[in-house]
């Protein structure tokens, strides 16, 4: 089989290593890929691969940004089967006040919210001094992670909402905004596949570092590390999160003929009341999927290909080694980052046991391999459990170097 992925991160660079080892695959394409995915298969500009599209036989779309402008539906069009679902589905990740509604819609547990759009700036101040403590506002449209606040000063609050309805922060994605109260408890990550049915099978449950700084100190960022297994999330927790929030969700696609095949994400919170779902993604987490993929035991390409073609009949398995990754990104992350820094080091950390150094956002530069993103590395190891694949991780970690490189220390601490 020859598999073309889409995307250039870190998520895609597991993703390519982890159907790299399927006995059906062939090869693997990916476009653009990075000069990481490039060490283990071809890349493709992305003209080439739309050319050379009749020579795949299936493609995966990785990022958001893509399947939300409808890469999906396109390619399908085209005759090619897609792990990755159609603009209409990728909705849900597209528009956070759509996502709203349909968990409204579908009666899934998840924080009280109201939408708000520029002409309602001050029904939206209004709104905040609704909220007790806690204040979350939103971007409608995919700002990258990064388009979330969340702050216990109503001042700090007010600011983002007058910043994003008047399109400063994050232009048009930003001028519709949902508002919600804050919720608190550990976050759990759900990566559920999903073939156009009801029945979607979940994936080993992560957990994913949002904050820049040590401590949950900082504004949120794409993710700056993750674990998997998680403990706290035991099977009986996933089935409810299933039957409370996956599978109604899906039920409600399909009642407005949606149907979705890929990725469904769901961030949840465990609070105090029960997990309630905090956001829909519609594709695999990064940095999760950099902790998931490699604790794989059974063939990510056939599961893949399941998704895409027929339904997901072979058992997923998970081998019991924990995964922990450890994000190094460049100096200013996420408000300015600043790249260019000369890479030392990924050679010697992927050489230690159970490492794998997945790019996230690197160039070749002359000789060098330089820093060309936010986030830069997603350092991964395997272990026999939390601790001693964490232990791992940050030896790797502390092999690599470039000017202001910046990374937390507890990821997976205490665990
Ligand atoms: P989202 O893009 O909706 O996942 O939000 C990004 C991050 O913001 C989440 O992973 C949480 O860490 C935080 N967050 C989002 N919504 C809430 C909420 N209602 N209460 C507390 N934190 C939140
Ligand atoms: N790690 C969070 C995300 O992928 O959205």
């Amino acid at each position: 089989m020859q598999v073309l992925v889409f995307g250039s991160g870190a998520r895609e660079h597991a993703l390519v290593w982890g159907l790299a080892r399927s006995p059906i695959v062939d090869a693997v394409v990916a476009s653009p890929g990075n000069p990481g995915i490039a060490d283990i298969a071809t890349c493709l500009s992305f003209d080439d691969a739309m050319e050379s599209l009749d020579t795949f036989d299936l493609a995966i779309v990785g990022p958001e940004a893509p399947l939300v402008d409808g890469l999906a539906d396109e390619l399908r069009e085209r005759g090619i089967a897609v792990f990755g679902p159609s603009r209409a589905a990728a909705r849900l990740e597209g528009s956070k006040a759509w996502m709203k509604e349909v968990l409204a819609r579908t009666e899934v547990p998840t924080a009280r919210h109201a939408t708000f759009t520029t002409a309602g700036e001050s029904a939206a101040l209004a709104y905040l001094e609704t909220l007790s403590g806690l204040y979350v506002i939103k971007t409608d449209g995919l700002a990258a992670g990064k388009g979330v606040v969340v702050t216990e000063s109503i001042v700090e609050a007010r600011d983002a909402v007058r910043e994003y309805l008047a399109g400063r922060a994050f232009g048009d994605a930003g001028r519709t905004v949902v508002i919600e109260e804050g919720l608190t408890g550990p976050e759990l990550s759900l990566l559920v596949l999903c073939d156009g049915t009801l029945e979607g099978v979940p994936l080993a449950p992560a957990q994913d570092f949002k904050r820049v700084g040590d401590d949950d100190s900082g504004p949120n960022t794409g993710g700056m590390g993750a674990y998997s297994p998680v403990p706290i999330a035991s099977d009986d927790l996933v089935e409810l999160i299933m039957d409370r929030a996956v599978t109604p969700t899906l039920a409600t696609l399909a009642r407005e003929g949606i149907e979705y095949r890929g990725v469904l994400y769901a961030g949840l919170m465990l609070t105090p009341d029960g997990p309630k779902v905090i956001e829909y993604n519609v594709r695999f987490g990064d940095p999760e999927c950099e902790v998931v993929v490699p604790r794989l035991e059974s063939d990510l390409a056939v599961h893949c290909a399941e998704a895409a073609t027929g339904r997901l009949e072979s058992p997923v398995a998970f081998r019991d080694d924990a995964c922990v990754t450890v994000v190094l990104a460049s100096p200013g992350y996420p408000s300015d980052p600043q790249p260019g820094g000369v890479i030392t080091g990924v050679d010697a950390a992927g050489a230690l046991d159970g490492v794998m150094v997945f790019h996230a956002g690197t160039a070749i530069v002359g000789d060098d391999l330089v820093t060309a993103g936010g986030r830069v590395l997603a350092v991964t190891a395997l272990g026999a459990d939390i601790p001693t694949a964490r232990a791992k991780a940050y030896e790797a970690a502390d092999l690599i170097s470039w000017p202001g490189l910046l990374r937390r220390s507890d990821i997976a601490a205490g665990v």
